[in-house]
């Protein structure tokens, strides 16, 4: 049996906003912006929350897979944002899509939402004999991002990315393939240099009522921890599967950092051909990033089957997670 990729989607706002429009903001620039991290501009919900936006990315990679709500078995949301403290956000997915067969919920691993969600996806559609998931990596950072803070509003937007995951037969898929093998870490030691209090702030003795948070971050902590774990990530995943660098056709890296996706080449030894990007157009959109830069792959035509491309993402908690897969 394989796990295979059948479908992919994606959705972003249409509110554009510039570096130019961030620098009427706060003191910033829009060189100051592309230099350090690549981003030109970012998609912004005006309204639109997160379930919504993922259940849009959704019906475009069921029909992108040619499946219907009804098959769908399984629904997982890697957000950090759901609209709600519950329901969960693939509950509203499921509600609006009206997969009313399916089981749903949501992972928290912030920018890493996607790929744990992927891992936990493939698990249980074997244990449970399930047929089709779909995998959703879907944030509304805007919501939670202080935006007096130019350190962090610069960084960040919002969007979803779905991916239709279905176990096939050997008899219905020649090619073979599909999730070849996974990692994932986490290390709650380091929670401070990025994190968002939120929702946590009510206290029964004092009285006080719960407020909203914000995000803050080290971003040279969180940057070193990147370049260093992404790698050995990879090279676990490559490892695990019995391939090396030079087999992968694309990293299809977590979008948070032009400058972090070099230095992860530079370390894997391979060139920026194989590491497409898309952060100038959408910025660091959390567990979007890495479904919306695979849909784009796909509909562009750039994935054929035998393919072998590597996921891989990192984000608070801190998490990290790759998964290698052939098309
Ligand atoms: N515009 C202009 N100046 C800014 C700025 C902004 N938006 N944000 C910070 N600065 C200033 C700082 O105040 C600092 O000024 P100082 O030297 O006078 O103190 C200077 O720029 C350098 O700041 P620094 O934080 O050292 O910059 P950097 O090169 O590390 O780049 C990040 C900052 C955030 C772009 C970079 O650290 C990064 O991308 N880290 C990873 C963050 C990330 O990916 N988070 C999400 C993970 S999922």
């Amino acid at each position: 049996m394989n796990t295979k990729i059948i479908g992919t989607g994606s959705y972003v706002p249409e509110r554009v906003v510039t570096n130019d429009d961030l620098a009427d903001m706060v003191d910033t620039s829009d060189e100051w912006i592309r230099t350090r991290t690549g981003i030109r501009k970012r998609h912004v919900s005006e309204g639109e929350g997160t379930a919504a936006m993922a259940a849009e990315a959704a019906r475009r990679a069921m029909e992108n897979g040619g499946v219907g709500p009804e098959d769908i078995d399984l629904i997982l949301v890697g957000t950090t944002t759901a609209d709600d403290c519950f329901p969960s956000a693939a509950c509203e997915v499921q509600k609006a899509i009206g997969a009313v067969g399916a089981v749903g919920f949501d992972i928290s691993a912030a920018c890493s939402g996607f790929i744990f969600a992927l891992n936990t996806a493939e698990a249980l559609l074997k244990s449970y004999g399930y047929r089709t998931g779909l995998v959703i990596g879907a944030d509304n950072l805007s919501k939670i991002v202080d935006w007096s803070d130019r350190s962090t509003c610069v960084l960040f937007g919002d969007g979803a990315g779905a991916a239709v995951v279905r176990v096939l037969e050997e008899e219905e898929d020649r090619d073979g393939g599909g999730i070849l093998a996974a990692d994932m870490g986490s290390d709650g030691r380091k929670a401070e240099v990025l994190r968002c209090q939120s929702r946590t702030m009510g206290n029964f003795l004092t009285g006080t009522k719960p407020e909203p948070g914000y995000i803050t971050m080290e971003g040279q902590e969180v940057f070193k921890f990147a370049v260093k774990k992404v790698p050995e990530c990879i090279q676990r995943v490559l490892e695990k599967g019995g391939l090396d660098a030079g087999d992968i056709k694309y990293f299809v890296l977590h979008q948070a950092n032009y400058r972090i996706c070099e230095s992860i080449a530079k370390r894997l030894k391979v060139s920026m051909d194989k590491i497409p990007m898309n952060i100038e157009h959408y910025g660091n959109t959390s567990g979007a990033t890495i479904p919306i830069l695979l849909d784009e792959l796909n509909r562009e035509g750039k994935l054929e089957p035998g393919d072998k491309i590597i996921l891989a993402g990192f984000g608070a908690g801190l998490t990290w997670g790759a998964v290698l897969l052939q098309w």
